[in-house]
């Protein structure tokens, strides 16, 4: 085994330990509070629309930095954690009935993830067309001046995502977590002040 391989395995057992010993359901966890604490964007937020929530590791997160936020949260999987403030839908996001939404959010938060084929590009094709596909309901979802941030495997579709998210956003930010993995294509887009 490479010693990067290696260290990179290292990191990835140090973020599971760490999340099973804190009561984190996913090592997940850690790339939200990185976020967080980067953009401070939990504690300003009342209501959050979480694609791909399963098994529960952001909701936690959420709760944990701000108790009195509100989650609808939607997933194929089934969420692990039961909590009076969370809506759970259990569900393919593309069938789910965004008209029937009486709120908007103020963030939109999606860790989304495809089955992945190990085919670098597939994948990134595929998360792609996820988030061109969630970003088609942010008129119906999201509040003037709201926050989205989601995960994205580096691509090709890459320029056309930053750019529509431009257009729609003041603030296009990058980010990469200590604990998201070194040698993932991995990287979170975190979006500030929607335009509507
Ligand atoms: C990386 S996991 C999310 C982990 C979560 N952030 C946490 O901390 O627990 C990605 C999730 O996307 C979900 N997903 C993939 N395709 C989906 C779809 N079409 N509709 C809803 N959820 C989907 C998967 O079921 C999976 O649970």
């Amino acid at each position: 085994m490479k010693s990067k391989d290696w260290l990179n395995r290292q990191k990835r057992d140090f973020y599971v330990k760490k999340a099973k010993k804190q009561g984190y359901l996913s090592r997940a966890s850690y790339k939200l509070i990185e976020i967080d604490n980067k953009f401070n964007i939990l504690k300003k937020s009342k209501k959050i629309f979480e694609f791909g929530a399963a098994p529960g590791g952001w909701c936690q997160v959420a709760l944990d930095i701000n108790p009195n936020i509100h989650i609808t949260a939607i997933d194929l999987l089934e969420l692990k954690i039961n909590h009076p403030q969370i809506k759970f839908y259990k569900e393919n996001f593309l069938n789910f009935n965004y008209d029937k939404q009486e709120n908007k959010y103020d963030l939109i938060l999606s860790d989304i993830a495809p089955n992945t084929t190990g085919h670098q590009s597939t994948d990134h094709l595929r998360i792609s067309s996820m988030l061109f596909d969630i970003i088609n309901k942010f008129d119906k979802l999201m509040i003037k001046n709201g926050v989205f941030v989601t995960k994205i495997w580096k691509g090709s579709e890459e320029k056309d995502l930053i750019n529509i998210l431009q257009n729609r956003f003041s603030e296009v930010s990058y980010f990469k977590p200590q604990s998201s993995r070194k040698d993932s294509a991995e990287i979170f887009i975190v979006a500030k002040k929607f335009k509507n």
